[in-house]
C-alpha cells in the first residue's frame, strides 16, 4: 500500500503537468516524483513556462531542464546576505533606552457572514459612534431616536443621527440621504441654495458617504429633515505628549518582497541605515529610533491578483517570507519591530487581518519583533499609535470629491474625521464580527497606513498622519492609472518636536 508521503509527491506532479499543459508543455516520461520534493509545483512550473520560447507550439521538458529549474528556485532560497558593517563607536541612544510598549489587537471574532451577524455588526458600529457623538458640545440639544421622526409637525426642530444608508441627488439637484438607526429612518434634504452657508452645507454633503455614521441638525418639512448642520463622529483637539524620554519612531509599509519590482538594493541600505551606516547630520535620528511599524504588504504574496505570477521575482510563497525575516533579523534588536500584514500578504483577506500564521515565520524568532493583526493599536513609550494597512483608501478616493492617490493623508484625514478605518461596506471586504473592530474609539497620537504606495504627511486636531509609500517601483497597474508611487522614502517621527523627517535611499 502507498503511504500518504507518497500520495502527496504523485499530487505534485501531476500538479506541475496540470500548470505545465495550459501552456503547451509536457514532461519527459523519466521525470519522477522525487525531483520534486524540495520545490512548489506553481513555483516550478512558472520558471520552466518563462523559459520556453513563444515560437515553440509544443514543448517537452526534459530532466536537465527541469533540475536547471530547480536549481534556480533552490537558489532564491538561499538566505539574503546583508552585509551590515556596525562601527564600533556607534552608540545609539535607544540603545540605552528600555522599550515600553503595549499591543492592543484588533482581530475579528469569527463569524459565518449570515443577516443577523451584519445586523449586529452595524448596531455595534451604530452604538459607539452615537457614544462619540454624544461627547460633542451640541448646545444643549440631545440626539434624539428616529422612531416617531415622520409623526412630527412641520417646523420642529431635530437633532438625529444614524447610518446613511442612501445618497442620491434629486431632481431639484438638492442631495437627499437616508439615514437609518435601530428603529425607522429619515429622510434628509441638504438644499442646493444660493447663500454662503447653504453652499458650505452643499459641499459638505458631497462628502457624505455610505454607510458612515453621523448626526443632523435641521427642521421637519413634511415627510423630510431639512438639513441646517452635519456633526460627524470627528476627533476633538489632541494635546501633544511630553515623554519622559525623547524616542523615536521609523515606518514602513507596502515592501513587496517577492515582487520583481521590489527595490532591494534600496532596502539594504536602508537597513544599513538603521544599523547606522548613516550621514553625520543624520546620526541623531537614527541613533533615536527605538520603534519600527511595517504596516502590510510586507510581501507581494501569489495570486492576488491574475497573472500576478509575470511580475514576481520569487514565485515560492514561503520563499518570499524567509526573505523578508531575513532583512527583518539585520536590524538591531533594540529597536522594537511591528509587523501586520496588508491585502497582498497571504492571510484572510478580510478586515479585521488576523496576523501573519507561523507557517510563514517559520522558525524566524526574536524578542523585539512582534507579528500582529491589521489593525492594531500599540502603545509606544506612551503614544497612541494606530497602524492600518489602509486598504480602504481606495473607496475613500473615489467617494469623497478632491481626493486622490497623490494625496493619501487627506483621504487618511477623512476617515479620521469619521472615527472609523473602513467606513463604505462593500469596498473592501470585512469580517461582520459582533463588535466593529475598526472604529477608531481611541483618537490614536500617530495615525499610520500604506496601500497608495505614496508618501504623505499631515496633522489633523493634533494627529499626526502618516502614509509610508512603498518600496516596490511603479508597476504596469500604477502606469496605466497615471498613478506615481514614491518608493524607499521612509518616514521617521521624533517625539521631542512631533516633527517627521522623510529619509530618501533613492540615491
Ligand atoms: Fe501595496
Amino acid at each position: 500500500m502507498e503511504s500518504e508521503k507518497e500520495i502527496i509527491a504523485r499530487g505534485s506532479l501531476k500538479q506541475l503537468a496540470a500548470a505545465l499543459s495550459k501552456a503547451g508543455m509536457l514532461i519527459e516520461a523519466s521525470i519522477t516524483d522525487d525531483m520534486l520534493k524540495e520545490v512548489d509545483p506553481s513555483a516550478l512550473a512558472y520558471e520552466l513556462i518563462e523559459g520556453k520560447s513563444s515560437e515553440e507550439t509544443l514543448h517537452i521538458v526534459k530532466r536537465e531542464e527541469l533540475q536547471k529549474a530547480i536549481d534556480r528556485i533552490m537558489e532564491q532560497k538561499q538566505p539574503i546576505k546583508i552585509e551590515v558593517n556596525r562601527s564600533s563607536d556607534y552608540k545609539p541612544l535607544a540603545a540605552e533606552i528600555d522599550a515600553q510598549y503595549k499591543i492592543m489587537t484588533r482581530e475579528a471574532e469569527h463569524t459565518n457572514g449570515t443577516v443577523n451577524d451584519f445586523v449586529l455588526y452595524f448596531r455595534d458600529r451604530l452604538d459607539r459612534m452615537r457614544q462619540i457623538i454624544g461627547t460633542h458640545n451640541s448646545n444643549g440639544q440631545f440626539l434624539q431616536n428616529l422612531a416617531h421622526i415622520n409623526d412630527y409637525a412641520s417646523g420642529r426642530e431635530v437633532y438625529i443621527m444614524g447610518i446613511v444608508s442612501r445618497k442620491i441627488i434629486t431632481k431639484n439637484n438638492n442631495i437627499m440621504i437616508e439615514l437609518e438607526d435601530e428603529e425607522d429612518y429619515a429622510k434628509v434634504i441638504f438644499m442646493n441654495g444660493s447663500s454662503k452657508e447653504a453652499q458650505e452645507l452643499y459641499t459638505n454633503a458631497n462628502s457624505i458617504t455610505n454607510d458612515e455614521v453621523l448626526a443632523i441638525k435641521g427642521k421637519i418639512s413634511g415627510p423630510f429633515v431639512i438639513a441646517s448642520m452635519i456633526v460627524w463622529p470627528d476627533v476633538q483637539i489632541k494635546q501633544q505628549k511630553k515623554l519622559e524620554q525623547d524616542i523615536n519612531i521609523a515606518f514602513l509599509s507596502d515592501i513587496h518582497v517577492g515582487s520583481k519590482l521590489f527595490m532591494e538594493k534600496n532596502f539594504s541600505k536602508m537597513i544599513r541605515w538603521l544599523n547606522g551606516d548613516a550621514d553625520h547630520s543624520q546620526m541623531e535620528l537614527v541613533g533615536g529610533i527605538k520603534y519600527l511599524v511595517i504596516s502590510g504588504d510586507d510581501a507581494d504574496g501569489i495570486g492576488v491578483y491574475p497573472n500576478q505570477d509575470k511580475d514576481l521575482a520569487v514565485s515560492d510563497m514561503y520563499t518570499q517570507y524567509k526573505m523578508l525575516f531575513d532583512f527583518i533579523d539585520a536590524i538591531p534588536d533594540y529597536i522594537q519591530i511591528f509587523i501586520m500584514p496588508g491585502n497582498h500578504d497571504a492571510v484572510q483577506r478580510a478586515e479585521p487581518q488576523p496576523p501573519l500564521p507561523q507557517e510563514l515565520i517559520g522558525d524566524f524568532k526574536k524578542d523585539n519583533v512582534h507579528i500582529v493583526s491589521n489593525p492594531t493599536y500599540m502603545s509606544l513609550h506612551g503614544l497612541d499609535v494606530l497602524g492600518y494597512h489602509g486598504t480602504s483608501l481606495d473607496s475613500i478616493i473615489s467617494a469623497i470629491p478632491n481626493n486622490s492617490y497623490a494625496v493619501p493623508e487627506k483621504a487618511m484625514v477623512e476617515l479620521l474625521k469619521r472615527r472609523h478605518l473602513s467606513p463604505i461596506y462593500g469596498g473592501n471586504i470585512i469580517v461582520p464580527s459582533k463588535k466593529d473592530n475598526l472604529v477608531m474609539d481611541v483618537v490614536p497620537d500617530i495615525l499610520h497606513m500604506g496601500h497608495i504606495h505614496k508618501n504623505g504627511t499631515a496633522k489633523y486636531h493634533g494627529v499626526t498622519v502618516i502614509n509610508s509609500g512603498t518600496w516596490q517601483g511603479r508597476t504596469d497597474f500604477q502606469v496605466r492609472q497615471g498613478h506615481i508611487p514614491t518608493p524607499c522614502i521612509m518616514p521617521v517621527f521624533k517625539s521631542k518636536d512631533y516633527t517627521v523627517t522623510s529619509i530618501d535611499f533613492n540615491r
